[in-house]
């Protein structure tokens, strides 16, 4: 273990209150990316300051893109145009950022200058072939260390559009396709085999681009133009995910997470939990810039184990740390298949939570897609987060019903997505601190 540890205690009463967390991740990066390449000007408010982010928007500067930031969560991008990007001899460093790093090969393979794009120790183990091998198809000329980091991308490439069925599930590698599509010759096609989050889709149509899409497909074609348009980021729903999970697990606990994305293509996590038994309810669901969003209110209840329906695992990709630790609690056995893509996310999330858990006494089976998780309660323990800003937050939830303290070790990368969360969780009745 090294860096940043931390210490979970056992939660002394229930969770409350009203709780605001950061903007999301997935819709930020799309806001600077899009912005950078539009003529006009991009006024982002909700911007998720975290590690991931800021890489992005470090990158699209060294790129010539001017930013100012007139409050934190505020960002205003002065578009250059789809042609106006200009290269950097020194190596782009989207550090933790799986979705900077796929997005920006996507946009940097239809340029006309060279580009190296490196990452974190983590983001170097993950596989890149599954964006390099579909934009060496459209025309791309991406050198990879066998399918691993460093991207070197070969400007002056001229990219053809093609029709893609990605083998997995992935909203990073339509985004990847669609980004290259826009400087593609002809028309670039996405067909999923399960739908995923739509946001470049949307936001794409928003910035005035033309574009066919609906769940599990979509099709434009390059040559046209990108306007400015104001973008308002809704809370992270995978951020809001932890203090869902507490709130059904810490007794008496209610709380209310204010203004939450709820794009349905990531709530499979509500759905999970409901057929848990869990109390939740959506209120003041509204539409802004073509997103739904609401407050959600979440009670305690207690949690049965199920069978998880293979449907819902593509639109809680990123909630099964949490989910894990829901389970664990949960009185009998929760089955969960179908979810290798966790293998490959900042760490191999099914090993982590599974070696985790079973440090705290409880019993799970790994699969290769998935657990078997006996639950009934978890004990203290030390655990090492490998560096996972998920991991690392899942356990600090897993710390409030155990019989003991939970350590947690590695928990520096927390800062990458949900900068804050140690206040904002002990202000809602965490015991959590930082040991360093
Ligand atoms: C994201 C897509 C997901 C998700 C990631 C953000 C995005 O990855 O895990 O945190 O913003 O497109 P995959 O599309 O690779 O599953």
């Amino acid at each position: 273990m090294s860096g940043v540890t931390w210490l979970s205690h056992r939660a002394t009463g229930p969770l409350g209150g009203e709780i605001v967390v950061p903007g999301d991740k997935s819709v930020s990066h799309r806001a600077l990316m899009f912005g950078a390449i539009a003529e006009g000007v991009t006024h982002i408010r909700g911007f998720l300051e975290g590690e991931d982010t800021r890489a992005t928007a470090a990158i699209l500067g060294k790129l010539g893109v001017r930013f100012e930031t007139p409050s934190p969560g505020e960002r205003v991008v002065h578009g250059v145009g789809l042609h106006g990007l200009r290269g950097s001899t020194e190596a782009l460093d989207c550090g933790n950022a799986g979705t900077g790093m796929r997005l920006l090969a996507g946009l940097l393979a239809g340029q006309a200058f060279d580009a190296t794009l490196v990452g974190d120790e983590s983001l170097s183990r993950r596989p890149m072939r599954r964006v390099t091998d579909p934009l060496a198809a459209m025309g791309a000329s991406i050198d990879t260390d066998d399918g691993k980091l460093p991207l070197r991308i070969h400007g002056g490439a001229r990219l053809r559009g093609m029709t893609y069925r990605p083998p997995v599930a992935s909203a990073q590698i339509k985004s990847a396709l669609l980004l290259a599509g826009l400087y593609a010759d002809g028309a670039t096609e996405v067909i999923e085999p399960h739908p995923t989050r739509d946001y470049t889709e949307s936001m794409l149509k928003a910035f005035g681009w033309p574009i066919e899409f609906s769940p599990g497909r979509a099709r434009l074609e390059g040559g046209h133009t990108l306007r400015a348009v104001d973008v308002d980021v809704p809370a992270d729903f995978s951020s809001a995910a932890f203090f869902i999970v507490a709130a059904c697990v810490v007794p008496g606990s209610a709380v209310r997470l204010v203004g939450v994305g709820l794009n349905p293509r990531r709530t499979g996590l509500l759905a999970a939990l409901r057929l848990m038994g869990a109390d939740i309810t959506v209120e003041r669901e509204r539409t802004s810039g073509g997103e739904t969003i609401g407050d959600l209110v979440v009670r305690h209840a207690p949690l049965h184990g199920v069978e998880l329906p293979l449907d819902v695992v593509p639109d809680m990709i990123d909630e099964f740390p949490a989910l894990f630790v829901a389970t664990a609690v949960a009185e009998g056995t929760t089955t969960i298949r179908g979810a290798a893509e966790l293998r490959v996310k900042e760490s191999d999330r099914i090993a982590s939570m599974a070696h985790g858990l079973q440090a705290c006494g409880v019993s799970i089976e790994e699969l290769s897609d998935g657990a078997i998780i006996h639950g009934g309660g978890i004990a203290g323990g030390s655990i090492d987060s490998h560096g996972d800003h998920r991991i690392a937050m899942s356990f600090a939830i897993a710390g409030l019903v155990a019989s003991g303290p939970i350590t947690i070790g590695d928990c520096a990368n927390v800062a990458t997505s949900f900068p804050g969360f140690m206040e904002l969780a002990n202000g809602a009745g965490f015991q959590l601190e930082s040991q360093n």
